[in-house]
């Protein structure tokens, strides 16, 4: 069978072999088939959707198309995460070191900002020196010699994935769940650790608009760990305020210091015990979830998270002082303060709103756009008064700051007369 017949078959709701989804993922890697092909072909997944077998061969093959990581001289269990995006979320700033404090190792790739959620690469970057250019035998014997490792995703892993997200991103196939879970997986198998913890996130601030959309995702990509012999446990967690007070490539990175030292804001606090325990508890650390809910707390206690960070900076050629005075950070950054109109109790913060606000201030400030960001004085369930409910971060030297942020921190609160609770972060644990 042809490329043209295997998009007919998909277009026509069939559902697809291995051989047909090898051939058309090879060919378009190898310039043997069209951007136009492809992209039809994308289309008709859309559309017609891939059943699981489908979905988890379509991964299989995209981790084919580039290099994988030899992880065998890491001794025992390696242990990856992953979130969807989020708006605040420097969740792996925290867990990646915290569950190699405690045993296990973690082998992490990340990547850049995209769209209004911000990027684990960009916020490890403002630490400096700090590289995250690490080949792969660097990172691998860094794992292997010190339990962690954060790194750039490398241009030879998954290729595929690097050329049809593109595409995606240019033929409106972007929101396809398995296209999504493909394209995640691919990558998390390309790295090869032997247990997975996905956080799917739901909500204004998420790419997944509600949580049974996203509960679907999870689905989706546990049954292809499953199929590929991993332990894959996909968390549904909530992303409708930013997470955290924080927002911003510097004063997340500062936030995530303190709550490695065993501070930091409350919501950010519990899902980070909530995916570590997971994480221990899918390496075979702890014997639930619960049990390594438990050793994670006591690793924020104990400060051994923190150590751990600081031998990780160290490695990656990072200046390990701003571990010890996160607030070097962001030094340069004026704190505008953003008072609201009303006052009452807090209802919403406008995630979404909150990460284009500091999407755009990044884009104007250049060279100094690590320190912009906002912080969050007051969350949902938490009483605005006269005081400032969040306050903007503008580096001093690029000039005043756009008042047009000011007035869309303010606009993303909406406050009531009644009291609402606080919101709770976890919405579903999908496993095998
Ligand atoms: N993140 C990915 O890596 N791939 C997608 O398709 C969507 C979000």
């Amino acid at each position: 069978m042809g490329i043209r017949e295997v998009i007919a078959k998909k277009r026509d709701g069939r559902e697809l072999t291995s051989e047909e989804i090898g051939l058309v993922v090879g060919e378009y890697v190898s310039g043997n088939s069209s951007d136009a092909e492809m992209a039809a072909l994308l289309m008709a997944i859309v559309l017609r959707g891939m059943t699981p077998r489908e979905t988890a061969d379509l991964t299989f093959a995209m981790v084919e198309s580039g290099e994988r990581l030899d992880l065998s001289s890491v001794p025992g269990m390696t242990v990856d995460k992953h979130s969807t995006g989020g708006v605040g979320d420097k969740t792996t700033l925290v867990v990646a070191p915290l569950v190699a404090s405690l045993g296990v190792a973690v082998p992490k790739m990340s990547g850049r900002a995209l769209g209004h959620t911000g990027g684990t690469i960009d916020k490890l970057e403002t630490i400096p020196g700090l590289t995250t250019d690490l080949s792969p035998d660097r990172f691998c014997r860094q794992v292997a010699d010190i339990g962690v490792a954060i790194a750039a995703q490398t241009e030879r892993m998954v290729p595929a994935d690097k050329r049809i997200y593109a595409l995606r991103d240019a033929t409106a196939t972007v929101e396809s769940i398995p296209l999504i879970a493909s394209s995640v997986m691919s990558k998390k198998l390309a790295v090869g650790a032997d247990a997975i913890v996905l956080d799917v996130k739901a909500g204004r601030g998420a790419f997944m608009p509600d949580v049974e959309r996203a509960r679907k995702l999870a689905q989706a990509m546990v049954d292809i760990g499953g199929r590929a012999g991993k332990r894959v446990v996909g968390l549904v967690t909530r992303m409708d305020e930013p997470l955290g007070r924080a927002v911003g490539d510097a004063a997340e990175v500062a936030e995530a210091i303190e709550t490695l030292a065993g501070g930091g804001p409350a919501d950010f606090a519990e899902l980070c015990e909530i995916v570590a325990g997971h994480m221990l508890a899918a390496a075979g650390a702890a014997g639930s979830a619960e049990e390594g809910r438990t050793f994670a707390q006591r690793g924020l206690e104990s400060g051994s998270g923190v150590a751990k960070l600081r031998e990780m900076v160290a490695a990656q050629g990072g200046q390990v002082g701003v571990v010890e005075e996160p607030e070097r950070l962001t030094l340069g950054a004026a704190r505008i303060p953003v008072v609201l109109e009303r006052q009452g109790h807090v209802t919403r913060i406008d995630a979404r709103r909150v990460g284009l606000v500091v999407r755009q201030l990044r884009a104007r400030a250049g060279a100094h756009k690590a320190v912009c960001g906002v912080l969050l004085h007051r969350k949902v369930g938490e009483v605005a008064d006269v005081k400032p409910a969040a306050s903007v971060l503008w580096p001093e030297a690029a000039g005043p700051a756009p008042e047009r942020a000011i007035a869309e921190v303010r606009a993303a609160f909406e406050v009531s007369e009644k009291a609402v609770p606080a919101n709770c972060v976890l919405a579903g644990v999908v496993t095998a």
